[in-house]
């Protein structure tokens, strides 16, 4: 897709409005209002109304209404603190995500050492409201604010010989209490073909709901990649490698028969566990269809032409 077109998700500039007006006339307000439902140890450590605001100019948008504020950050997998759904926003107060180093390397002209904050406070931040949908069989609908993790790939200039990217997560038990447990072998480990990371869906996070990412979110920065199963979108990233070959990820590796390289939202394809043709969108009472691609084939289906989408889940 050429990058100057606008394609139809994207909004123009005359109807974004700013992330602050947005959230603080909306959602941000009413979601505010049920944080009481958050366990007490959440609101103490980790409450995200108290995090730095972000100005970002709204470019991708839905017609759906974002799941409140309150269920975004705390209703979380993140394993480096623990296996509940409630873990990670009552644990993940221990992590430390200022300042933060992101290291960009492997194939590229131009590697880079990133002092995140310093990125944050330069970068055009844009706010782009995706769907997620876990391959546990829930979705919500969730307001970022990042940018497109294209930007990032230009500026390393990345070599012809690149043909994917590894991301990493931060592994130190002193931060984080899960990885104490053996449940997967860190550091978590996520990877995409360069095509896909190229995509202009395909985005870096570095906020939610106009404020900087909570921890349990992935706080500082973390990839969101909307038609992929949840565990694609890897967390509080430490490095991005280019690599020649498809890199090792860790559910793929975990358990290869169950969680694909590719891991495309796919109602046809069931997992050998459970059906993924319905989802339960959490604020909603009845299960909706899952959507081909998570709704975002029109924009990704074509990364995938002639591949045989039952082998290559
Ligand atoms: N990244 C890391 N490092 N560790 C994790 O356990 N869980 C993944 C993904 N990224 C995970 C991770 C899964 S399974 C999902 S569904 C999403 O994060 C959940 O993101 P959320 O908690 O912000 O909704």
């Amino acid at each position: 897709m050429p990058y100057h077109s606008r394609p139809d998700w994207q909004l123009p500039e005359r109807e974004a409005t700013p992330v602050e007006i947005y959230a603080s006339r909306r959602t941000f307000v009413a979601s505010l209002a049920t944080a009481g439902l958050l366990p007490s140890a959440a609101i103490a450590s980790t409450d995200p109304a108290k995090l730095t605001p972000l100005k970002a100019r709204r470019t991708i948008a839905t017609s759906e209404e974002p799941t409140a504020l309150s269920a975004v950050a705390s209703y979380n997998n993140f394993y480096e603190f623990g296996l509940g759904k409630d873990d990670p926003a009552r644990n993940a107060h221990s992590l430390k995500p200022s300042p933060w180093t992101l290291k960009v390397g492997g194939l590229v002209k131009k590697p880079l050492t990133i002092d995140v904050d310093q990125w944050i406070a330069k970068a055009p931040l844009e706010e782009r409201i995706l769907r997620l949908r876990c391959v546990e069989g829930w979705s919500m609908v969730i307001p970022w604010v990042g940018f497109p993790m294209s930007a990032l790939i230009k500026a390393v200039e990345p070599l012809g010989s690149a043909k994917y990217v590894r991301f990493t997560t931060l592994a130190d038990s002193g931060q984080m209490p899960g990885i104490r447990f053996p449940a997967l072998d860190w550091p978590y480990r996520e990877g995409l073909r360069m095509d896909e990371a190229m995509n202009p869906l395909t985005t870096l996070a570095v906020g939610l709901y106009g404020r900087r990412l909570p921890n349990q979110n992935g706080a500082p920065l973390r990839l969101v990649v909307p038609w992929k199963y949840g565990f694609k979108s890897i967390k509080s990233i430490v490095a991005v490698d280019f690599v020649e070959r498809q890199p090792l990820t860790s559910w793929n590796q975990s358990q290869p028969s169950e969680y694909g390289f590719f891991s495309n939202v796919n109602p046809d394809v069931d997992h050998p566990r459970w059906s993924q043709a319905t989802e339960r969108r959490i604020g909603e009472f009845r299960r909706r269809k899952t959507l081909p691609f998570n709704g975002y084939g029109e924009q990704v289906a074509s990364l995938y032409k002639g591949m045989d989408l039952q082998k290559f889940f």
